[in-house]
């Protein structure tokens, strides 16, 4: 009798305790990935603005709304001054129009949903990387094709190593470009 208590707990409890327990992690593991790297991250904006129509279709150059990509740190959104360039006339009488005029006329900012984001402890600069040619595209996918911006690309430590290690590998087409740096005050100041 007693023996069969612990046959069947060798052979049926333990292997079922391990495979939940394997499979709890595993399932975790999945679900908690957004959060630990960030890819996939889309979240609605409080005004659907949408990347493919402006600068897909339309072809506006995403350096007249990120002005900061060749100055500095930051590639800085836009303002809505910029959006009324053009919308105090286009589609002035569409829902997401008239709450875009809202926001201008009441001098608030649209409180746009930040995406992309490394930790404080990290430094990031936009222009260090724009100017010697490196695509947006190489960073952040193809936005112009993006209705609604999704992160592609997760900003761990070795994500940004694995291209400074090898720029030429993700970026074939670019010739003229040295190695980023690896030592830890370049990121850590
Ligand atoms: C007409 C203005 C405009 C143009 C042109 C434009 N953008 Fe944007 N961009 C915005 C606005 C507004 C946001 C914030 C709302 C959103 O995420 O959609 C934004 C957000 C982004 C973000 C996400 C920012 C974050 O929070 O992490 C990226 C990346 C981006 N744009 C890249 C580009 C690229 C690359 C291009 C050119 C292919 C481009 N944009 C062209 C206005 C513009
Ligand atoms: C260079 C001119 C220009 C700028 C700058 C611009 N837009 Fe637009 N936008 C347009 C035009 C033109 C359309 C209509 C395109 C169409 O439907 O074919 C449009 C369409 C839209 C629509 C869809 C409206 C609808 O429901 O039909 C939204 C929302 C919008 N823009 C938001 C913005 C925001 C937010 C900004 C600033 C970050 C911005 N736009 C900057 C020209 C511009
Ligand atoms: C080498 C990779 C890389 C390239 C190239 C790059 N970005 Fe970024 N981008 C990032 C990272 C990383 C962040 C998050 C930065 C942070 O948290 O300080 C970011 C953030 C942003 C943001 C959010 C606001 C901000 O200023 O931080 C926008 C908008 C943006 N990028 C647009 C662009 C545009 C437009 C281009 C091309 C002209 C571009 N990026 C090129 C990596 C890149
Ligand atoms: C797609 C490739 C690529 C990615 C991704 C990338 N970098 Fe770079 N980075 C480079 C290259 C190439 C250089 C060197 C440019 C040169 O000097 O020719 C560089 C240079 C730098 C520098 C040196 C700036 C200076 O002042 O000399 C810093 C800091 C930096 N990167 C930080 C980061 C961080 C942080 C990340 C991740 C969030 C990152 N990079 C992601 C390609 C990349
Ligand atoms: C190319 C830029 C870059 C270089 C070089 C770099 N780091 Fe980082 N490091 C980062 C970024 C970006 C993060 C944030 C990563 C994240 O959120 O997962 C980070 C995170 C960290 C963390 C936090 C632990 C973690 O994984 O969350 C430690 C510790 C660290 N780095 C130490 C170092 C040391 C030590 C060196 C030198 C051997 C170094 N880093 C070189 C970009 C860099």
């Amino acid at each position: 009798m007693k023996k069969s208590v612990l046959d069947y707990a060798l052979k049926v409890r333990l292997p079922l305790t391990l495979f939940v327990t394997i499979m709890a992690f595993v399932l975790t593991f999945y679900v908690s990935r957004t959060e630990r790297d960030g890819i996939g991250y889309a979240p609605d904006q409080p005004i659907a603005f949408s990347h493919k129509l402006h600068a897909g279709d339309m072809e506006i150059d995403c350096q007249y709304c990120h002005v900061g990509v060749e100055k500095g740190r930051h590639a800085l959104v836009p303002s809505v001054n910029t959006c009324m360039n053009c919308h105090t006339v286009a589609r002035k009488d569409k829902p997401e129009i008239i709450k875009l005029t809202k926001y201008y006329e009441e001098g608030q900012p649209v409180p746009w949903k930040r995406i992309h984001r490394v930790p404080e402890y990290a430094y990031f600069n936009h222009s260090v990387h724009v100017n010697k040619g490196i695509e947006c595209e190489s960073c952040h996918g193809d936005i112009a094709k993006m209705e609604k911006v999704e992160q592609v690309k997760g900003w761990t430590m070795t994500a940004c190593l694995d291209c400074h290690r090898d720029p030429h590998a993700e970026m074939p087409d670019l010739v003229e470009v040295n190695n980023g740096p690896e030592n830890c005050f370049a990121c850590h100041r």
